[in-house]
């Protein structure tokens, strides 16, 4: 009964897949290329998931969950476009991110709850704090915000 309906799934879910790699395939060969803001963009709707995914690791307890995410947002900031085009600040708050994802990952592993969730708090900080001084450096235009 169970593999009988497996099949079709497991057939629909290729078709689905077909389809969609011949979409996204045909997409990335469309003249115009997508606005620089969207590709750079993109990364970073990957990050808001992976810090999801480190909230909900912490809150069931699931330290592979935490660690995982963490790895996965440490790749996604090697990643990352040009940070020496934006400056020393900028550099400083890569780092700050770095090390905190490094220490998430590590106390994870050790299954240290409380310290993992003081880690994540951090974590939220340094998004918050990045962003602020994008923000701030948008309005002035070049790296001459001080904190
Ligand atoms: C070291 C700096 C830095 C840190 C830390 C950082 N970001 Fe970003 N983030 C950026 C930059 C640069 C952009 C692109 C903004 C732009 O080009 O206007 C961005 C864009 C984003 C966007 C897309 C916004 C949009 O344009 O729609 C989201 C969502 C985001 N970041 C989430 C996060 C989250 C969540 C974290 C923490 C887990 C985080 N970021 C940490 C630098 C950072």
């Amino acid at each position: 009964m169970l593999s009988r309906l497996r099949l079709p799934i497991f057939v629909g879910a290729l078709v689905m897949g077909t389809i969609g790699a011949a979409w996204y395939c045909s997409l990335a060969a469309a003249d115009d290329p997508p606005p620089k803001r969207d590709r750079a963009a993109d990364p970073m709707k990957s990050k808001l998931d992976d810090s999801q995914q480190i909230l909900e690791g912490l809150v069931n307890e699931d330290y592979e969950q935490i660690s995982s995410a963490a790895e996965r947002l440490l790749k996604t900031c090697k990643k990352e476009v040009e940070p020496a085009r934006r400056g020393k600040v900028y550099r400083q708050h890569t780092t700050e991110f770095r090390r905190t994802l490094e220490k998430l990952v590590k106390v994870a592993d050790q299954k240290n709850a409380d310290a993992a969730a003081l880690s994540y708090l951090h974590l939220t900080m340094t998004c918050i704090d990045c962003h602020k001084f994008i923000r701030a450096n948008e309005a002035s235009d070049g790296d001459t915000h001080r904190r």
